[in-house]
C-alpha cells in the first residue's frame, strides 16, 4: 500500500472515517462542482472531522480529473448516470498514476465499491463499477497508453481554456498546465512593522519550521502547515500571501514615492489617499497599509468591496495586523454612490477574473468556469478602469492586476485603455507573470520570485497636464 491516508501536510483526524465514506463525500462533491458549485462553498459544509481528508482527495481528484474523464470514456463509452460518474471519476483520479496515489489499487476499488453500495443514487451500479475498476487495474498500462495517444480526449483542463492558454503562451503553455496539477507552496509576507524577515525566520527555524527568502518582504515555507500553527501568524506578524501577490503593494508604494508633486490644490499633502478598489478578503489592503513609508505623511486608505458576505474578511485581516482603513461595501465602478469627490494619490484595482493564474490553489477554477465568462469579465475590468482612472489626481498612479494568465484579462485590457486615454502612460512593469518553478521556463525572462502563482501587472501613471 503506497500510505494509508490523504497526505498533503494535513493533519489527520484522531478517528479517521472509513475510506468508503470519504470517498462518497468527495464524489458527491465532485457532482456539485460539475453542476457549478465552487469547492471554498461546498467545503464548509463537510463535518469539521473529515474537512481536511476530503478537501486533500478532492483537490487530488480536480487536478487528475482530465486523466479520470478520458479512462472513463474508454472503459464505458456511453455516460453513465451523474453519481455514478462522479465515483467513477474520483476513484480513477486516485489510482491512475500508481506513484503518486494516496492508496493501494485494490484497496481503492474495494472502497469505492463499497461506497456505490451504500448510497441508493449508485446501489443499482455497484457491479458496473466494481467491472470498471477492475478492468482498469489489469489493462492499466495499455488504457493509459491509448488515452494517452489521444490529445483530443486527454485534456487535463477543459479543451477551451487549454487552446486558450497554447494561443496566448506558446512558449509556457505545457509547463503551465502540468504545472496546475500540483499544490502550490505556501509563501507568506512578513510584517515589517513587527518584525524582520531574519528574526522570524529564525524564530520558525528554532520550532522546526524552514523556509526560503522569495521576493522582498516573503518567506516560502519547505512544507505547507496550519497557518495558526506558524508563530506570530495570530500576531500579525506574517500573513500568507503568494510572491507575486505581494507585488502589488510594493508597485503602488514605488510608483507613489516616485511620483511628481502635483500642483498646490491639487492634492492634500498630509496625507496620502489611497483605494483599494476590489478589497477583499483585504490580503493586498493590509500589505499596502504595512508597506506605507514610516514617518512622513500619514495614510487614508478606503477599501472597498461589492459582495457584503466578504467584508468581515477584510475587517479581521486588519485586526489581526493591527492597522486601519475605512471599509465600505460599494460598486467600484459607480463611483458616484460612493466617492467624496476628493482625487486619489494611488489607486489599486486588483480586478474580479477568471483567476486563471492561480489554479493550482483552486483546482476546481477551470472546472467551474465557461470560455464566455472570459469576454464578461474583460468587460467588467475594462468597466472599472474607465470608472476609478478619472478618480486619480494628475500624476497619480494605479496600478490594474489579475490573478489571471490569460491576455485578455491582463496586456489586452491595459491596450485597449492605453489606446483611448491620453493622459495615462504605462510605467516599467512586470506585465504577465508566470506561474513557473524556477529552472522549468524555456524561452521566458527569468522568474525572479521563484515558484509563484501567475499575474498580471501594470503600472499606470496620470500625466500632469
Ligand atoms: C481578486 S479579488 C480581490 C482580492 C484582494 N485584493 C486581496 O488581495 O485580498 C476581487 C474582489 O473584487 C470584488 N469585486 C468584484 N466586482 C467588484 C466591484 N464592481 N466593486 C468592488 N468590488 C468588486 C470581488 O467580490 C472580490 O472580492
Amino acid at each position: 500500500m503506497a500510505g494509508n491516508r490523504p497526505g498533503t501536510g494535513e493533519k489527520p483526524s484522531a478517528v479517521s472515517p472509513p475510506l468508503w465514506q470519504l470517498l462518497q463525500t468527495v464524489a458527491q462533491s465532485l457532482q456539485a462542482v460539475r453542476q457549478g458549485q465552487s469547492t471554498s462553498r461546498l467545503l464548509p459544509q463537510i463535518e469539521a472531522t473529515r474537512r481536511a481528508a476530503v478537501q486533500s482527495l478532492l483537490f487530488r481528484v480536480l487536478r487528475q480529473l482530465g486523466m479520470a474523464q478520458a479512462l472513463r470514456q474508454r472503459l464505458a463509452p456511453r455516460a453513465p448516470a451523474p453519481a455514478v460518474d462522479a465515483l467513477l471519476c474520483t476513484a480513477l483520479a486516485l489510482c491512475w498514476d500508481e506513484d503518486q496515489a494516496p492508496y493501494d489499487g485494490h484497496t481503492l476499488v474495494n472502497q469505492a465499491v463499497e461506497a456505490a453500495k451504500r448510497n441508493r443514487r449508485t446501489q443499482g451500479q455497484a457491479a458496473f463499477i466494481n467491472a470498471c475498476l477492475r478492468r482498469f487495474l489489469r489493462e492499466r498500462a495499455p488504457l493509459l497508453a491509448a488515452v494517452q495517444a489521444d490529445p483530443k480526449v486527454l485534456t487535463p483542463l477543459p479543451p477551451w481554456w487549454v487552446a486558450r492558454l497554447q494561443r496566448d503562451h506558446p512558449l509556457a503553455w505545457q509547463s503551465l498546465l502540468q504545472l496546475g496539477q500540483h499544490p502550490a507552496p505556501m509563501t507568506v509576507r512578513v510584517n515589517g512593522r513587527h518584525t524582520t524577515r531574519e528574526a522570524l525566520q529564525a524564530r520558525w527555524h528554532s520550532a522546526g519550521i524552514t523556509s526560503q527568502p522569495v521576493g522582498r518582504t516573503g518567506l516560502q515555507l519547505d512544507k505547507p502547515m496550519d497557518v495558526h500553527l506558524l508563530p506570530g501568524f495570530d500576531a500579525g506578524d506574517c500573513s500568507v500571501q503568494d510572491a507575486a501577490a505581494q507585488l502589488a503593494a510594493e508597485l503602488l508604494w514605488d510608483g507613489l514615492l516616485q511620483t511628481v508633486t502635483p500642483p498646490s490644490g491639487a492634492a492634500d499633502h498630509s496625507a496620502w489617499r489611497l483605494l483599494d478598489a476590489c478589497a477583499a478578503p483585504g490580503g493586498k489592503t493590509a500589505h499596502m497599509l504595512e508597506a506605507a513609508p514610516s514617518g512622513g505623511r500619514s495614510v487614508e486608505l478606503l477599501a472597498l468591496e461589492i459582495d457584503a458576505t466578504r467584508m468581515p474578511r477584510i475587517q479581521e485581516n486588519l485586526q489581526r495586523i493591527g492597522l486601519q482603513a475605512q471599509v465600505r461595501c460599494a460598486d467600484a465602478g459607480e463611483p458616484a454612490t460612493w466617492w467624496d469627490g476628493r482625487p486619489f494619490d494611488g489607486v489599486l484595482l486588483d480586478a474580479p477574473c477568471s483567476a486563471s493564474g492561480i489554479v493550482r490553489r483552486h483546482p476546481d477554477i477551470a472546472w467551474l468556469r465557461r470560455e464566455s465568462d472570459i469576454a464578461e469579465l474583460a468587460q467588467q475590468q475594462s468597466r472599472l478602469l474607465e470608472a476609478l482612472w478619472p478618480l486619480l489626481r494628475p500624476g497619480g498612479v494605479l496600478v490594474y492586476c489579475s490573478c489571471s494568465v490569460f491576455r485578455a484579462e491582463g496586456q489586452d485590457r491595459i491596450d485597449s485603455f492605453l489606446a483611448h486615454n491620453t493622459d495615462a502612460r504605462l510605467r516599467p512593469s512586470p506585465g504577465h507573470l508566470m506561474p513557473l518553478a524556477p529552472g522549468n521556463q524555456p524561452g521566458l525572462p527569468d522568474n525572479w520570485l521563484g515558484d509563484h502563482d501567475g499575474f498580471y501587472y501594470a503600472v499606470l501613471e496620470k500625466s500632469l497636464g
